[in-house]
């Protein structure tokens, strides 16, 4: 019978005999997969696993601080890097989704090919490729997607033509969350929500400036912490509010106004491949209405997708 005790000591022990004294380069996503992998790596080579954390600007509130900080606490060895301009640089004026994922994964490879090379002799390429993700030619979370989804783009960057050691590319994610849990990591990090590749670019409908950056990243933040304090955010596979362009008639005081949609999106599902809308509460919907359109300057109406999956899909882009 599988056990997570067993596969980290066979794991570690593999791992530091494959490896030696090798550096191995790994892009974190601040998602579970990343983590864990880069747990795994540094247990069996330490300082020689260097990780990097990129800020594409595109997180959610505070994100990028806190989990950068929370990898330092582990003790892992990475480098942050702060490469929001020229991320939300290259979105301006972009509209369509697909072109903002081409254009964000680009950019990733850019950032990371660039940060690879200034570790000295690396030899390996450290991915949190999971089973899922080794079976089907599309992944969908993490960085390992952004790189797969750009094979054929021309000449490979440097760091692609690295070995690739995937540690956890046998594993299940439910498997992948009971290593992380005996791996000692963070609850927080191990429950988290999945999240995009392309981050918020994918839920600011149309087109992406600093400042709806800015509201839905408080809009958000408004949502998740309600979801928290609730109870309901480990009752639901994925949430997440969208900026939507549509202007509405509202009033304020006694002031008419012509803001900007939230929409709320809530799903539960297995696999991301169907999805059911969340029965939020009346209640709970309403507070976060309320708070949001109290606290958030540029918005003035909120609205919750009640659309499952096929055939709406989770994300709006
Ligand atoms: P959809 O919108 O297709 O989403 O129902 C299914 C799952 O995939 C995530 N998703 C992405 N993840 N890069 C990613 O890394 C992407 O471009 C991307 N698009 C969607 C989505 O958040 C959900 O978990």
């Amino acid at each position: 019978d599988w056990n997570p005790d067993s596969f980290i000591d066979s794991t570690i022990k593999e791992l530091k005999e494959k490896l030696g004294d090798d550096k191995v380069v790994l892009g974190l996503s601040g998602g579970v997969d990343s983590s864990v992998a880069a747990v795994l790596l540094h247990k069996a080579i330490g300082k020689n696993l260097h990780c990097i954390f990129v800020d594409n600007g595109l997180l959610r509130k505070g994100e990028y601080e806190q989990v950068l900080d929370s990898y330092q606490h582990m003790g892992l060895n990475v480098r942050g890097i702060n490469a929001r301009e020229l991320f939300v640089g290259q979105l301006t004026g972009i509209k369509d989704p697909e072109q903002k994922r081409k254009i964000i994964g680009a950019a990733f490879i850019e950032v990371f090919d660039n940060a690879a090379h200034e570790v000295q002799d690396v030899k390996w390429l450290g991915q949190g490729t999971i089973y899922p993700d080794v079976i089907e030619s599309v992944s969908v979370n993490g960085p390992s997607a952004t790189i797969k989804s750009h094979h054929n783009v021309g000449g490979l960057p440097d760091f692609m033509k690295l070995k690739v050691v995937e540690p956890l590319n046998t594993l299940f994610k439910d498997e992948v969350r009971r290593v992380g849990k005996a791996l000692g990591l963070d609850q927080a990090l191990l429950g988290r929500h999945p999240f995009p590749g392309p981050g918020l670019a994918i839920r600011i409908i149309g087109e992406i400036t600093p400042e709806r950056i800015a509201i839905l990243q408080d809009a958000d933040a408004i949502y998740i912490n309600n979801l928290k304090s609730s109870g309901w955010y480990d009752k639901v596979w994925q949430a997440g509010a969208i900026f939507l362009p549509v202007q509405s008639v509202g009033v304020m005081g006694d002031e008419r106004t012509y803001e900007h949609v939230i929409c709320l999106r809530a799903v539960g599902s297995m696999d991301g491949m169907t999805a059911d809308w969340s029965h939020l509460p009346y209640d709970l919907l309403g507070k976060i209405s309320n708070e949001i359109i109290n606290n958030v300057k540029g918005i003035n109406r909120v609205v919750y997708d009640i659309s499952s999956k096929p055939p709406a899909t989770i994300e709006w882009e």
